[in-house]
């Protein structure tokens, strides 16, 4: 059962799923040594610095919330170092770990991936066809996110993580699949239950863990926001474990868990292995 993976009551459980609403340093400390599959995650940018940014038209602040806030390079990028490093205590030794972002973040999570001893496997370009327009006009308009890939097994070593390459190559069309990948913004039969304001595709995430899972994995967020991970794991019949800190997301998160229609979207028809409680 996966709620029993923390020696912690979960705030909510069905099944193959369970989410904790708090700290994730504090609730990753929880978690039992080499016991993840595969961690899918996009952690705070740090760009919510007073900014401008466009939405549907307007000219809006680009501040998501406090936890979005910079506390300066040098203890952000600690800050990366800290989570990371109880990921990859917790992940199994050829255990997988994708992380999104931006250039506000993405530097640095490399970097202390490097320093704590992961092997970084590729990074994947995700192209956003529609991005919003540059106001400032002084820059590129940015429509590109990075995920950087990688895992905790050394090069050469007898664990071997999980690359399900064939399935790859079929969803590229008979042709190795290339590390550019073109997805849109979620759509808004994925924002039914709520938004989030750095809410991900379900489809970006799903084809991760199709590529770096099986069925039946334990796949860990411990930066969930509105569930993203949670959906694409459970609908591509992996199990998952979530953790958020603020009460409003946890809620979204619970919400797009429990329905049937999200989750069970990207299953092939008959073939769930959800729960009845989550369905
Ligand atoms: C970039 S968002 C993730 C969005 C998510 N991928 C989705 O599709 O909805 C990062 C989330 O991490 C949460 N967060 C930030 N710091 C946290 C912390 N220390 N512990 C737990 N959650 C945190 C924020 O509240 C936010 O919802």
């Amino acid at each position: 059962m996966i709620a029993q993976l923390l020696a912690k009551s979960p705030t909510w459980a069905s099944g193959d799923a369970a989410i904790w609403q708090g700290d994730s340093l504090s609730l990753l400390r929880l978690v039992p040594e080499a016991s993840i599959d595969c961690i899918w995650t996009d952690p705070p940018y740090f760009l919510s610095n007073d900014g401008f940014t466009c939405v549907a038209g307007k000219m809006v602040p680009v501040n998501k919330g406090d936890w979005d806030k910079s506390r300066g390079i040098d203890l952000d990028h600690e800050f990366n170092r800290t989570w990371l490093a109880e990921c990859y205590r917790v992940l199994k030794p050829a255990g997988t770990i994708w992380v999104s972002g931006t250039h506000h973040v993405y530097l640095s999570v490399g970097f202390a991936m490097m320093q704590l001893g992961f092997r970084i496997l590729n990074d994947i370009v995700w192209e956003k066809p529609n991005p919003p327009p540059n106001l400032g006009t002084r820059t590129f308009t940015h429509s590109t996110e990075i995920l950087l890939w990688a895992t905790k097994a050394p090069k050469g070593s007898k664990h071997k993580y999980t690359f399900n390459y064939d399935e790859m190559r079929q969803e590229a069309g008979g042709k190795q699949m290339k590390t550019v990948w073109e997805f849109q913004a979620p759509r808004e039969d994925e924002k039914v239950h709520g938004k989030h304001p750095t809410q991900k595709p379900v489809s970006l995430v799903a084809r991760c863990l199709r590529a770096s899972t099986n069925s039946g994995d334990v796949v860990l967020d411990p930066f969930m926001g509105s569930g993203t991970t949670g959906v694409a794991a459970l609908g591509t019949g992996r199990r998952f474990a979530g953790f958020e800190k603020e009460e409003e997301y946890t809620r979204l998160a619970i919400l797009r868990l429990k329905d049937r229609r999200a989750v069970g979207s990207l299953l092939p028809r008959g073939q769930s292995r959800l729960s009845q409680d989550v369905l």
